[in-house]
């Protein structure tokens, strides 16, 4: 059976992005694949310390000499068949448990060879599931897209496969916000737009995860 891993960059273990990786694992189950969720922020691991030892020649590329609770789940995704990536976006950029998640899995299957840069052991389909506070005007004028298309790139290369993308943007973070300082959000909008919208980033993240192993 095909096996599909879902990782969780989001400290909230019911967050939004949590909430669109389950429905992206609906998917790839209702489409024949076991599945498996990993909240990055329940684990002891830290990002890449540059040792290069992925690089030695006389060692086997492709192992990270770090030894903590990843190292087993870098195993799990070498056998897996599809990886999801979800990611709260934090000051515009990946959340810290995603980028060093990021550093560890890539990084260490990254060689700096001309011929090819990758000693991955297979062609792993991959996506990322962005969500933000963010509204998708916010994400045009901030060249968002172009920005992460450079991590993207890295995954599609170094995974050796496709890397896909669904962004949710404007998303809710707290139920009550008369209770936190937040004057510039409009919680009526955004209540509204979560109404409306949250639903369809639902179904685009079941059919991302439907159409993973498809291709
Ligand atoms: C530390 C921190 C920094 C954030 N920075 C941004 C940001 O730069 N841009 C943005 O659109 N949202 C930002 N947010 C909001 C989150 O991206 C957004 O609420 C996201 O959907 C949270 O996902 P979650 O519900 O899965 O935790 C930030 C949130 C936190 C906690």
């Amino acid at each position: 059976m095909k096996k599909v891993i879902a990782i969780n960059g989001s400290p909230r273990r019911n967050g939004n992005t949590a909430e669109l990786l389950q429905q992206a694992l609906k998917g790839a189950q209702e489409s024949g694949a076991e599945i498996e969720l990993i909240n990055l922020y329940s684990l002891n691991f830290k990002g890449c310390i540059s040792c290069f030892y992925c690089k030695r020649k006389d060692k086997a590329h492709g192992t990270c000499a770090m030894k903590d609770d990843l190292t087993p789940i870098i195993e799990r995704i070498k056998e897996a068949d599809a990886l999801i990536m979800g990611v709260p976006v934090y000051f515009m950029n990946l959340s810290s448990g995603m980028s060093a998640f990021i550093e560890r899995l890539l990084f260490s299957n990254y060689i700096y060879s001309n011929e090819i840069p990758t000693v991955f052991p297979k062609s792993l389909p991959n996506a990322f599931i962005y969500t933000m506070n963010m509204t998708e005007e916010d994400v045009k004028q901030f060249g968002m897209r172009e920005k992460f298309a450079v991590h993207e790139g890295f995954a599609g290369k170094i995974l050796r496969a496709e890397t896909k993308n669904l962004y949710a943007y404007n998303t809710t973070q707290f139920s009550d916000y008369d209770k936190y300082e937040s004057s510039i959000i409009d919680p009526q909008a955004k209540a509204a737009y979560r109404e409306e919208m949250f639903p369809r980033q639902c179904t685009a993240a079941y059919e991302l995860g439907k159409s993973i192993l498809a291709d």
